[in-house]
């Protein structure tokens, strides 16, 4: 195995050949502190503000040039290897005049304190760089799901987006821009050692299981989107760290008649699209799921992995029967996601084996589904309860009904009382109410800063009724 012991990227169009000065150095902390590019700021250092937000492209399977929004604060900087970079210091013309997303944000009064600002703009000339130059209110929102502002009130704000267009264009030289991310193109692993720490980035998947075999105590980094709060807030030291987005393989979502499967390194932006593909209804959960930025770094298969109580796609795909694919060396073995968890934070995985894939089935033609989210805030926020269900019915009466919660139990858990209580029932209110009533025996909600026990299983089962009356189309609870 050859190994390349630096990271290489361009950023605001130079090169950069650097070996940071820890594997879990932050890319807000290196424009900072290492090259002086100040205008990137920190807010939250935990992926929540925007304050820290940078445009970062990429050239993929498809041949093209993806720009991404991403949070500097919690991206270590060896994953940037093969990538380009811009932050607001690069965004203004070659003869220093203002670039249409400043010059709009200058016209419709859409700075104040200007904390924010840079951020915002980051994020609009991302937009502006995949061509989304006249984008409606949703997708302004959408985009800006990342970015607080604690000044304007915002307005102001969605004007400039929405205005953008329309100032004399200026298009990028996407052909430069690919030539310089071919020129970089990570072609094999790279292996960083400083202060006693370790980072392994295979090319691989043969190698990272390899490597995870003989170092099995590593902590696998995927989009870092739990793993960098882990440093920037719990102030830990990871000693040995194996990334997996540099397996182009592990990017692929594949897909046959029967199921989707989706890799370890596909991020929530390009999985979740997929998934909504085949299930329309869960379109509300992936916009509602954390923030634009957060999407384009994390992956799927990470909040999977992860294994949170309250992460949000464990309850939806349990519901609809997904499995996890378990790969230790060459050897593979697939369980029903259900079975990945065992208790808080304790899955059935053993050392040196990760999470290679995970399986969803395509959805039968006479399944009714639905998953609700609850939360304070509609982007941007944790759940305080998840619910997820996924129903068949024969003649009237439920054949089949695969119900899980986030947010009731140690683990995402799936509702066997309350499903008993449905299966081989007239699909009624009747029967609803009464499976309500059996739930109390599938969870004993903890009571947190998020919500009481009494509020979960309250909503817990209250979510319940709302899907069966959306189901039968007695009422379209949505807002
Ligand atoms: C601001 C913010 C908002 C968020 N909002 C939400 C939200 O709304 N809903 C939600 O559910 N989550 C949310 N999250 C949590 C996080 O974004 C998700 O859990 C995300 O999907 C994690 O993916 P990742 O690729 O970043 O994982 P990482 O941070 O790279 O890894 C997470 C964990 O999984 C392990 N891991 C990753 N991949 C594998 C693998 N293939 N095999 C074995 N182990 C692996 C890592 O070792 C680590 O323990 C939010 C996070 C932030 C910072
Ligand atoms: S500093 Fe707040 S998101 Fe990065
Ligand atoms: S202008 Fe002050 S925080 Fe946005």
């Amino acid at each position: 195995m050859t190994h390349r012991t630096s990271v290489r990227f361009f950023l605001n169009g130079q090169l950069h050949e650097v070996v940071p000065s820890s594997p879990t150095q932050t890319l807000l902390n290196y424009l900072r502190e290492d090259v002086g590019l100040t205008g990137t700021k920190e807010g939250c250092a935990e992926g929540d503000c925007g304050a820290c937000t940078v445009t970062e492209a990429t050239l993929e399977a498809d041949g093209k040039v993806h720009f991404r929004a991403i949070n500097a604060c919690i991206r270590f900087v060896p994953s940037l290897d093969g990538k380009a970079l811009w932050t607001v210091e690069g965004v203004a013309q070659q003869d220093g005049s203002l670039h249409p997303v400043q010059q709009a944000m200058v016209d419709c009064h859409g700075s104040q304190c200007g904390f924010c600002t840079p951020g915002f703009v980051m994020s609009m000339y991302t937009m502006y760089q995949n061509g989304d130059v006249k984008p409606c209110r949703d997708e302004v929102l959408d985009n800006l799901s990342g970015n607080l502002c604690r000044c304007t009130g915002y307005r102001p704000i969605i004007d400039a987006v929405q205005s953008m267009g329309s100032y004399p264009a200026v298009p990028t030289d996407v052909d430069a821009v690919t030539e310089q991310l071919k020129s970089i193109r990570p072609d094999s692993t790279v292996a960083l050692e400083s202060n006693g720490q370790r980072y392994f980035a295979p090319a691989t998947a043969a190698e990272l299981a390899s490597l995870y075999e003989q170092y099995p105590d590593a902590i696998i980094l995927a989009g870092g989107t739990d793993v960098g709060l882990w440093v920037t807030k719990h102030l830990m030291t990871l000693k040995t760290v194996i990334y997996l987005g540099n397996v182009e393989e592990l990017k692929v979502i594949e897909q046959n008649d029967s199921e989707i499967r989706i890799n370890a390194a596909s991020l929530l932006n390009d999985a979740f699209p997929a998934l909504v593909n085949e299930y329309p209804e869960l379109e509300e959960l992936w916009k509602r799921f954390s923030s634009m930025p957060i999407r384009n770094s994390g992956t799927l298969v990470g909040n999977v992995a992860n294994g949170s109580p309250i992460g949000d796609s464990a309850p939806i795909l349990i519901a609809i029967g997904t499995r996890v694919v378990l790969r230790k060396g060459e050897r593979r073995r697939e369980l029903a996601l259900e079975d990945l968890y065992l208790d808080y934070r304790k899955q059935d995985r053993e050392a040196g084996e990760f999470v290679e894939a995970i399986v969803v089935p395509k959805r039968r033609a006479d399944q009714a589904v639905a998953t609700y989210k609850l939360s304070k805030r509609f982007d941007q926020d944790i759940s305080a309860v998840c619910g997820a269900y996924a129903l068949r019915l024969d003649n009237g009466k439920v054949a089949d009904a695969r119900i899980a919660y986030g947010g009731m139990a140690a683990t995402s858990k799936r509702a066997i009382s309350t499903e008993k209580a449905l299966i081989g029932k007239q699909w009624s209110e009747e029967t609803v109410r009464a499976a309500m009533d059996a739930m109390g025996e599938d969870y004993r909600p903890m009571t947190d800063m998020r919500a009481s026990s009494d509020y979960r299983i309250k909503t817990a089962k209250n979510l319940l009724l709302r899907f069966y009356l959306e189901s039968t189309g007695a009422a379209d609870t949505r807002v």
